[in-house]
């Protein structure tokens, strides 16, 4: 499949992604939190019970994974890519190294994992990934981010971006602007709209073909710690004027992350942008925690019900399903 075909696959209507593809040190946060040991096994085991669920074929678009799950094995004896093509998912693979101290600032970050990438990204492909994510990390305070991290960040984004579709995969371009902070709605629009200004002058210096990419941003929210809240509706025209004014026509669409956002406050922004989208840009998810959280909080609780935490992930799956067709309501979650 060419990169355009796949990437507008990763957004099609009624579908998105999962991102479970958390580091070996964010997954031992996530496990602690449950109160389970972060073993091999147990990582393993959480993951294989999200991707045999039945809300893999019908609400996942594709998922992405960490290094160690796109090399394991399933309980059936297939590789885990294997195992999530069946259901018509596509494997998808972290490619970064991490947000590391950024020279030259105080405080700020720079994803590295471009070196030697063209060479990973070639084994990736062959052990059956077809798209990949790098996530770039900015944060909002009385100065920052500095126009240093935003230019670093975006330059490494494009070389990443580059070297993927040159594997014949597609990148995520995830430049996330983080919810820290007391600043208000506003001051994340302005920010976030520096932000991805920059990322897609940096991609198209690098020839990056804008078709065959996906775009993960935050969604336009005021600071987890601000004073003044925002409604529903606003979140949603910001966010997707933000998207509207920033991101070139080229882009198929926009998988969201959540960032922090609860799981309702995450599907019910999603849903709400969907309704008033007067483009043609697809808008879905690439959660994280919001899809994750409730199912992993049962599946701690018994490990052998694998049934009750597909019960739980299929739920969700759905409902963000529906979102990303403007058909999601509060009543359904009752
Ligand atoms: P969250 O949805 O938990 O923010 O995670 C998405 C992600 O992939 C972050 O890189």
């Amino acid at each position: 499949m060419s990169i355009e075909n796949i990437a507008k696959q990763m957004v099609a209507k009624g579908k998105g992604i999962l991102a479970a593809d958390e580091s070996t040190g964010t997954m031992e946060k996530r496990l602690k939190s449950v109160n389970v040991e972060c073993t091999e096994t147990n990582r393993l085991n959480f993951r294989e019970t999200l991707f045999t669920s039945s809300s893999m074929r019908d609400n996942i678009s594709g998922v992405i994974l960490f290094d160690e799950t796109l090399r394991q094995k399933s309980s059936s004896g297939i590789t885990i890519p294997e195992l999530i093509s069946k259901s018509g998912v596509l494997p998808g693979i972290k490619v970064d190294k991490g947000a590391k101290p950024l020279a030259g600032s105080k405080n700020e970050k720079i994803t590295e994992g471009l070196d030697g990438l063209k060479a990973r990204v070639e084994e990736y492909h062959k052990l059956g990934a077809r798209f990949a994510k790098w996530r770039a990390v900015l944060s909002i305070s009385a100065d920052q981010p500095s126009m240093l991290s935003i230019k670093a960040n975006a330059h490494a984004l494009a070389r990443y971006a580059s070297i993927v579709q040159e594997a014949d995969m597609v990148p995520i371009i995830e430049p996330e602007v983080l919810m820290d902070g007391d600043h208000n709605i506003d001051k994340c629009y302005e920010v976030t709209s520096r932000v991805l200004n920059e990322c897609y002058k940096e991609l198209e210096l690098h020839n990056v073909n804008l078709k065959g990419t996906v775009l993960k941003p935050n969604m336009i929210l005021p600071g987890k710690d601000c004073k003044s809240k925002s409604s529903t509706k606003e979140i949603a025209k910001k966010t997707l004027e933000c998207i509207k004014n920033n991101m070139p026509k080229e882009v198929p669409g926009v998988a969201f992350l959540s960032g922090g956002q609860s799981e309702i406050e995450a599907t019910r922004n999603l849903n709400e942008i969907n309704k008033i989208n007067d483009t043609s840009f697809h808008f879905t998810f690439s959660y994280g925690r919001a899809l994750q959280q409730s199912a992993l909080k049962t599946w701690a609780k018994s490990m052998d019900d694998k049934e009750n935490v597909h019960k739980i992930f299929n739920h969700r799956a759905k409902m963000n399903g529906l979102s990303s067709k403007a058909e999601w309501t509060e009543k359904l979650e009752q």
